[in-house]
């Protein structure tokens, strides 16, 4: 940071100019189209993996199984070449993600974001096309690397172009589009479902329009002046901050971004960097914030939401029909979140969202329990409905908070000299999880049974604990002072950050070399 007039950093906070322009706001809203197409990925396969022409073709023993309807209502999808199938995805995203923290800081947001849209369009052709298992597997291989290229640079993107007192919003129009493509996926499944044999190809090669509208989004879109000062573009970068602000008066922010990028310049392993004592506090908080978004058992519905309900008795069209009624709340709750983080904060959206879900897993829980036994599917109507609110009221919560704010905070905290980085590790660790989850969802549905919502219920009270005591709020921070503004105040965190006076608001501190 640099002194002068106009420092930010006073006490109180002045703002940046920065005008809401229209390129800031389609700029987002093409890159968020990396959402989408994520969001389709996840909501896809439940359905498709529910279609018996699908079955018949990849999984007949699953079929087999689900026809004669012997085995134990809760065990009938327990198959891990199936699970494989939704799982494999999440495996190539996380592994992918590093090769995407290099591209991102050496070749910047966009050429990443246009990595990520080729890896899908080519997924997409493999998967819909697919003749045996081993095409299909390679397709959703595919797209998890566009899923890992995507999800690291779309997020960064977002926070770094956005004016601070609208980022959080703006970030959230990642999550906005991952949810509508969730519905969107949903919502094909619903009409393909009736369409024999080839229903299912359908379903697979419609993501090919999200792939799409990525790439095409990926062509148009200007880079941050974050990336371009971080690759040493310092007149583009100013050019491009003047357009995106919508004004000449740029000089503070423009300072700001070269300060931050003369320390990145001086990092030579980010990845090691990011291991350093001073850099704990954001790895630690977005390692457990993947970790806790995944805990919350979102994916279990996302992903098998077809199938649960049909697990739960529901007939097949109605389960889908349930789907989509937890997909349109799903984009419906995201757009409080859009209007409400940059206003009441994320802390507030995380704690109240903590008791929502907490109550309603543990409806959804005692109503399995009580209702539905190994061998009866009949759950009756009032208690199915029951169920389906309960779930509705759980998804609204999760969509409002966890969902969003598990890519919004770790996008906003880290230092742009381990940005690239922090995100790498965020990115992977979400898919880790949520490829745990996928894997071992329908048999823990299997052996744990109902209880499986206890077992999540738990989580959402060790994670609304943790955001009590442990995340800092940053909104209305602008992303290159959280060091000062946040870390440093927070009475667990600064601990962390007295062993060196990097990043101090003069911009003098002493960088300690040892990366
Ligand atoms: C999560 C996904 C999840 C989705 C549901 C995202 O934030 O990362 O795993 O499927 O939200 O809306």
């Amino acid at each position: 940071m640099t002194g002068g007039g106009m420092s930010v950093s006073a006490p109180g906070g002045v703002e940046f100019e920065a005008k809401i322009t229209p390129i800031v706001i389609i700029s987002c809203i093409m890159a968020a189209t990396g959402g989408l197409m994520f969001g389709y990925d996840v909501g896809i396969s439940g359905g498709v993996t529910s279609m018996d022409d699908f079955l018949e073709e990849f999984f007949p023993a699953v079929l087999r199984r689900k026809q004669q309807d012997k085995e134990s209502n809760y065990c009938k999808y327990d198959n891990q070449g199936l699970q494989l199938f939704t799982s494999s995805l999440y495996l190539a995203g996380l592994t992918a993600t590093f090769f995407a923290s290099y591209t991102t800081r050496r070749l910047g947001r966009r050429l990443t974001m246009l990595i990520a849209g080729v890896f899908f369009l080519v997924g997409v052709v493999f998967n819909g096309a697919a003749q045996n298992l081993a095409m299909l597997i390679v397709g959703r291989i595919l797209l998890g690397c566009g899923v890992g290229f995507a999800n690291q640079a779309v997020p960064l993107f977002l926070s770094e172009i956005a004016p601070t007192r609208i980022r959080g919003g703006l970030n959230i129009l990642f999550q906005l589009n991952v949810t509508i493509g969730i519905l969107f996926a949903n919502l094909v499944n619903y009409g393909t479902s009736k369409i024999h044999p080839w229903g299912w190809r359908l379903s697979l090669s419609l993501a090919g329009i999200p792939a799409g509208l990525l790439t095409l989004g990926a062509i148009f879109v200007t880079d941050t002046p974050n990336s371009l000062i971080e690759r040493g573009r310092l007149d583009e970068g100013k050019a491009v901050l003047k357009k995106i602000r919508g004004t000449d008066n740029v000089e503070p922010e423009f300072n700001e971004i070269v300060e931050a990028s003369r320390i990145a310049q001086e990092v030579k392993h980010p990845f090691r960097n990011l291991l350093q004592r001073r850099n704990r506090p954001q790895l630690v908080i977005a390692v457990l914030l993947q970790i806790f978004q995944q805990f919350t058992g979102i994916n279990a519905i996302m992903f098998y939401a077809p199938v649960l309900f049909s697990t739960l008795g529901f007939k097949n069209d109605a389960s889908l029909y349930s789907a989509v009624i937890t997909g349109a709340v799903n984009v419906l709750s995201t757009l409080v979140s859009v209007y409400s983080v940059d206003k009441v904060g994320r802390r507030v959206l995380l704690l109240e969202a903590g008791v929502q879900m907490f109550l309603s897993q543990v409806v959804v829980a005692i109503v399995l329990g009580i209702k539905v036994t190994d061998k009866s599917d009949n759950l009756g109507s009032s208690w199915a409905i029951l169920v389906v609110v309960a779930i509705c009221t759980y998804v609204a919560a999760f969509a409002w908070s966890w969902g969003p704010l598990g890519w919004l905070i770790p996008s906003e905290t880290f230092p742009l000299e381990t940005r690239s980085a922090g995100q790498s590790v965020t990115v992977c660790i979400n898919l880790l999880f949520t490829f745990l989850i996928a894997q071992a969802f329908l048999s823990m549905l299997c052996h744990m049974k109902f209880a499986i919502f206890i077992f999540f219920s738990a989580w959402v009270l060790v994670m609304s604990i943790f955001v009590l005591f442990f995340l800092p709020e940053t909104k209305n921070v602008p992303i290159e002072e959280m060091t000062d503004k946040v870390w440093k105040q927070h009475w667990f965190w600064k601990r962390f950050m007295d062993d060196d006076n990097h990043h101090t608001a003069n911009g003098n501190g002493k960088h300690n070399g040892s990366v």
